[in-house]
């Protein structure tokens, strides 16, 4: 049977994403869900190795490591965002958890993004902390990425070339984090990772996969609504929509 605390605070939790915003939030972590702790970043400067294209903790599973020489050579090097270099304030990489088993990827920063170097920080940011809130996750245990790491002129919708040239880089995060689980927030993030053309009504709440054959990698990928047009479109709905999406995440995650 289930333990009637965590149904009631998942009901409170559930209640409160839908708009209850009177219900205290008392989270603690579903047990069964590995919630590694979070591990600061190192202050070495792993190399990249030249012949295997891995960064030093990649190997050897060093994944904090593997993240950090990454982030270096992207933002030495990420066409897409040295090019951009006085049009925008920082790069953002990422963060959360390297050992995280479920990690989100959004479309771009914004310009709250920019300003603070963080991913979703911004209005729409404050709706995915409350989306992972009501997961009973945190910021902290997970780990969120975008397609690109430095921010659109204007916040428009990243061009193809700007994908082409920075989404590599998210893809190798990907490969060095290994999340059991991936969720795509809204079109493009969609789109890269399934390698499609499908928008992103008609494909969420399904199950895909992200498959690198090389790697021996098939990660399960559920896209959902971007945070921001939840926001838009704040309707019992997309509201439904969006948790329901979630729901088959942790079932996924063997949290429910
Ligand atoms: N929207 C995104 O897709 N990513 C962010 O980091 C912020 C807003």
């Amino acid at each position: 049977m289930s333990d009637p605390r965590r149904v009631l605070r998942q009901h409170a939790e559930t209640s409160r994403f839908f708009g209850v915003d009177f219900l205290p939030v008392t989270i603690d972590h579903p047990a069964s869900i590995d919630q590694p702790e979070p591990v600061a970043p190192q202050s070495t400067q792993p190399a990249i190795d030249a012949a295997t294209g891995m960064a030093d903790g990649e190997a050897d599973g060093d994944t904090a490591a593997a993240l950090e020489a990454l982030r270096r050579e992207h933002d030495a090097s990420c066409p897409h965002c040295t090019e951009q270099i006085g049009s925008i304030t920082q790069m953002v990489f990422g963060e959360g958890n390297p050992e995280a088993d479920l990690m989100f990827i959004g479309e771009a920063p914004g310009e709250e993004e920019d300003r603070t170097g963080r991913p979703f920080v911004g209005r729409a940011g404050k709706k995915l902390d409350e989306i992972i809130q009501a997961m009973g996750l945190s910021r902290e245990t997970v780990y969120i990425a975008n397609v690109l790491k430095s921010r659109p002129p204007n916040n428009r919708t990243p061009l193809q070339p700007e994908v082409d040239a920075c989404s590599p880089y998210l893809v190798r995060q990907m490969q060095i984090i290994q999340p059991k689980v991936i969720v795509t927030l809204g079109g493009p993030a969609t789109k890269l990772m399934l390698n499609t053309t499908v928008g992103i009504t008609r494909l969420r709440g399904q199950w895909a996969e992200y498959v690198d054959e090389a790697r021996g990698l098939a990660i399960p990928v559920m896209p959902t609504f971007h945070p921001a047009y939840l926001l838009r479109n704040y309707t019992p709905e997309t509201r439904r929509q969006v948790w329901s999406d979630m729901q088959a995440v942790l079932e996924r995650l063997g949290a429910r």
